[in-house]
């Protein structure tokens, strides 16, 4: 399906899964803006797509968070959906974790996501989409994990609720339960090293299914 004119923001769009939706997106035919945290990667993603509109970030700064919808708008002329991708994992018992690194992970994984989609959910139009990547953590929480799958299990209850609020305006808000990718993730914990993990989906093939093509089917429907 082409969705010539779709007009997307990425949030995350410096990570492996932002940057290969915000590709596949293109190739379907979407205008995107890209949101991310390394300026570097971001004005080169931004310049391979043909000159995208970007801006940075930082999960800290949430009332920078919830800006990033409105100002995609603004740059975009109008904006039909919004995905969002931004995350950090964390291991190690729950015992062992420091007070610090779980509020660094539940900053990263639940409240800035969240202020990126209740900005988007204030302005959205009629027929918008807001999706976010959780993750299959929250469906099969393993040991060594216990804070990054509260901080993304957190994030899927909010997203449920605003779900439901949302489809009263016909705005949908997708809670995104990609599988373990085969893309180096584990080993950009911010804390910890992860137990050994099965083997991982193929990114390209596991970001059209999971996350484009859902997203695309949510706005023709
Ligand atoms: N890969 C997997 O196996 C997998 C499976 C299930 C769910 N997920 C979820 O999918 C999402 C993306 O994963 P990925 O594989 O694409 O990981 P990734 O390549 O490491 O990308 C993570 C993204 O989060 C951003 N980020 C991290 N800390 C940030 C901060 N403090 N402020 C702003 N941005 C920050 C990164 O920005 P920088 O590029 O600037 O660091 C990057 O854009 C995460 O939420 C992850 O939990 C991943």
């Amino acid at each position: 399906m082409s969705v010539g004119g779709t007009r997307v923001l990425v949030v995350g769009a410096t990570g492996d899964i932002g940057g290969l939706a915000a590709g596949q997106l293109a190739e379907r035919g979407a205008v995107t803006a890209l949101a991310g945290r390394n300026r570097a990667r971001l004005a080169e993603r931004a310049s391979a797509l043909g000159g995208r509109p970007w801006r940075s970030f930082d999960a800290y700064d949430l009332d920078g968070c919830a800006r990033l919808a409105p100002w995609a708008e603004a740059a975009l002329g109008g904006l039909d959906a919004v995905v969002v991708t931004v995350g950090v994992a964390a291991f190690g018992s729950a015992a062992e974790v420091s007070d610090a690194s779980a509020e660094h992970v539940f900053t990263v994984d639940a409240l800035a996501p969240m202020a990126v989609a209740r900005g988007a959910l204030r302005m959205m139009s009629p027929g918008g989409v807001v999706a976010v990547v959780t993750g299959e953590v929250v469906d099969r929480p393993a040991r060594g994990m216990a804070d990054y799958a509260a901080a993304k299990t957190a994030l899927a209850a909010w997203l449920g609720v605003a779900g439901r609020e949302a489809r009263r305006e016909r705005v949908t808000v997708m809670d995104v339960r990609m599988p373990h990718l085969d893309n180096g993730f584990a080993a950009r914990a911010a804390v910890g090293t992860a137990p050994a993990l099965g083997p991982g989906a193929d990114p390209p093939a596991a970001v059209r299914e999971h996350l484009v093509g859902p997203v695309l089917d949510a706005l023709s429907s």
